[in-house]
């Protein structure tokens, strides 16, 4: 026993020598078929710029399907979820949920939407089965902040319609604007303005986006 355990260090011994000898050889040819078609077989990916997510958790995208995925979001998905995806009409899209939720679960979500309110972008057609993978994993990276727009850049879209002198000094409408409400028409981008005594329209506003 102790004999034959020798042995088997002495051959384990040997082997680095054995190894180390074939890649000298190897070395000394040019290299072999196999080896070229591997290194030759470039990753379709290799060349793409990658988004790197403060998360290493977080699924891979390129740069560009990153930016594609936060203009989506921003024009489709951010009306209900949040900029930052904290929750609003919709639930939260943090990446504490969704990255437990997982890329599967979040395409069938997406694609089908549910009865409680969230849309079916796939199968309405909305969305592509592309665009759908592109979103599930878009929501499990750590939402970006918002440029920030101050004071200054709203001065400068800072429009004079109607001119302060020419403005109405007294009330112009018989209205009682003590019970005056408004309701948001979500879908068509409209805020309608009710009249609490008589519960007609007074006016539709277009506000221009959703909630
Ligand atoms: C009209 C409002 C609305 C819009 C717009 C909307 N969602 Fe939703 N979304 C919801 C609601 C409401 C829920 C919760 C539904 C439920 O629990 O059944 C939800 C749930 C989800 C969920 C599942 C979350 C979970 O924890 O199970 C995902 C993922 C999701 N939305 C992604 C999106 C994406 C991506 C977009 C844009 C392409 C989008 N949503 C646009 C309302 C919306």
């Amino acid at each position: 026993m102790k004999q034959l355990w020798k042995t088997g260090a002495m051959a384990l011994a040997l082997l680095p020598l054995a190894v180390s000898h074939a890649f000298a050889e190897d070395a000394k040819t040019t290299t072999n078929a196999p080896e070229a078609k591997y290194q030759s077989a470039a990753s379709p990916l290799a060349n793409v710029e990658m988004y790197q997510d403060i998360n290493p958790k977080a699924p891979p995208m390129s740069k560009a399907e990153f930016d594609k995925a936060r203009q989506i979001y921003f024009e489709r998905c951010a009306g209900c979820h949040g900029v930052l995806r904290k929750g609003a009409t919709g639930k939260p899209l943090t990446p504490e949920k969704t990255l437990a939720a997982g890329t599967d679960y979040l395409k069938v979500f997406i694609k089908y939407g549910s009865p409680a309110g969230m849309p079916n972008w796939g199968t309405s057609g909305e969305l592509s089965d592309d665009e759908v993978d592109l979103m599930a994993r878009y929501v499990q990276q750590t939402p970006p902040q918002p440029p920030e727009f101050g004071l200054k850049d709203m001065k400068a879209t800072w429009k004079v319609i109607v001119p302060p002198e020419q403005r109405p000094k007294k009330k112009m409408n018989n209205y009682n604007i003590e019970n005056i409400f408004s309701t948001t028409l979500r879908d068509t981008g409209e805020v309608a303005l009710i009249d609490g005594d008589t519960k007609k329209i007074i006016n539709v506003v277009k506000t221009g986006y959703a909630v």
